[in-house]
């Protein structure tokens, strides 16, 4: 059978057209449209210009997924759209257009978690064919993204438990806001990501620069700081790690970002131009990138000792940090955890994922939809 799959939760537009036989997914085509560049002077999604954009995009994608495969008159025999989390205006334009095709082609439809889209991503494959794997539930999921910050305990696809998630910002957003601090371009994540990997070939070249290893301190609980007193003081500061050693599995940024704020503020006294010298922007950048992976990455492996999982799924649009992806495998090199990570081009937002975890919600209901008129959007759905 073959499924169109549509997304529209946040700043990209995805519309995917997979086939599934015998359990084997095959993505036949994949489009997507990013807003970046369109959000970037807000350093953050604007909810009304990325409604305007999807009601742009929408029918310009399928158009060309149409053209792209020949003998259209009965393309699919499934709708799955993202019904939430994210942004409710954005999400409506994603449903009201899938419902409409839903009711052209009398397909049935089925409303997906976002969520739930970033969970099975790990499983796809850009090219060629790919299946969701036979695995030991319960499995646990880090799910790292511009709205989310999770450790679920997944008991069953379908079956979810979230087990601590971030009091306040995510980790994306605060990539995001930090970035925005460090005058860097939207969306922030991969551009801190650049700068800290910069500064990590220089720290080897040059041993004085920044090069403790910061995971192996002892951190206050207290967002405590020490804030850079002088320039030569400059490589030597450091920033909380939020919570590491709570007693639970959530996880708190904001008030990281909020260090990162006062330390540039600091910096700034001694000389208003400091953010012109790439090198501050390395060092600062490496040492909140170091901050959040620290703490990803303890909360991480308490929950895999706690929960006594066999298999990690990271997924979400930080899960393409290559720091993070690293330390993982390194934290988890000699144990049994086998860990999944998305292909590079799935860990955004997409539509083959949602496409995905729409399939298998279909399968799960016996092959049956869902009610069009009860779909709507859930801005603050949960696993
Ligand atoms: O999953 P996603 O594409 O959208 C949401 O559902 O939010 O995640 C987007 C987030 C942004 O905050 C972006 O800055 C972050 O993922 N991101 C990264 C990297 N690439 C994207 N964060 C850290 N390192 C990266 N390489
Ligand atoms: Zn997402």
């Amino acid at each position: 059978m073959k499924i169109l799959a549509i997304e529209t939760s946040c700043d990209e537009t995805g519309i995917a057209l997979l086939e599934v036989k015998n359990s084997k997914f095959k993505i036949l085509a994949n489009q997507l449209s990013s807003q970046a560049k369109i959000h970037a002077p807000y350093g953050g999604v604007f909810p009304a210009l990325a409604k305007r954009e999807h009601i742009k995009n929408l029918p310009l994608l399928l158009n060309k997924i149409f053209k792209s495969i020949p003998g259209m008159d009965k393309l699919f025999d499934l709708i799955c759209v993202t019904s939430g989390p994210g942004l409710e205006p954005a999400l409506w334009t994603g449903i009201v257009f899938a419902k409409e095709l839903a009711q052209k082609y009398k397909t049935p439809i089925i409303p997906v978690n976002h969520m739930e889209g970033h969970v099975l991503s790990v499983f796809g494959k850009n090219k060629g064919e790919f299946s969701v794997p036979k695995i030991s539930f319960p499995v646990l999921s880090l799910l790292v993204s511009g709205g989310h910050t999770e450790l679920v305990l997944v008991k069953d696809f379908g079956k979810y438990q979230i087990i601590g998630q971030t009091l306040d910002d995510a980790c994306g957003e605060a990539f995001d806001k930090v970035a925005r601090m460090l005058e860097l371009n939207y969306p922030g994540g991969p551009e801190i990501s650049r700068l800290a990997n910069q500064a990590r070939g220089k720290e080897k070249e040059n041993q004085t620069f920044n090069g403790r290893n910061f995971s192996e301190e002892k951190f206050t609980q207290s967002s405590s700081r020490r804030p850079a007193e002088s320039l030569k003081s400059l490589f030597s500061f450091s920033l909380p790690r939020p919570m590491i050693y709570s007693k639970n599995f959530d996880f708190s940024f904001s008030g990281l970002k909020t260090a990162v704020l006062y330390l540039i503020r600091d910096l700034k006294k001694e000389n208003p131009k400091i953010l012109e010298d790439i090198k501050i922007k390395q060092a600062i950048a490496l040492e909140f990138e170091n901050a959040v992976v620290d703490v990803l990455i303890h909360k991480t492996k308490k929950a895999v000792e706690k929960y006594n999982v066999q298999t990690l799924i990271v997924a979400g649009g930080v899960s393409a940090n290559k720091h993070l992806k690293n330390q993982l495998k390194k934290s988890f090199k000699n144990t049994k955890i086998k860990i999944y990570f998305p292909d590079q081009k799935l860990t955004g937002d997409n539509a083959v994922m949602i496409g995905m975890a729409g399939y298998m919600k279909f399968v799960r209901r016996n092959k049956k939809g869902v009610r069009a008129s009860s779909i709507k959007a859930e801005g603050n759905m949960s696993l």
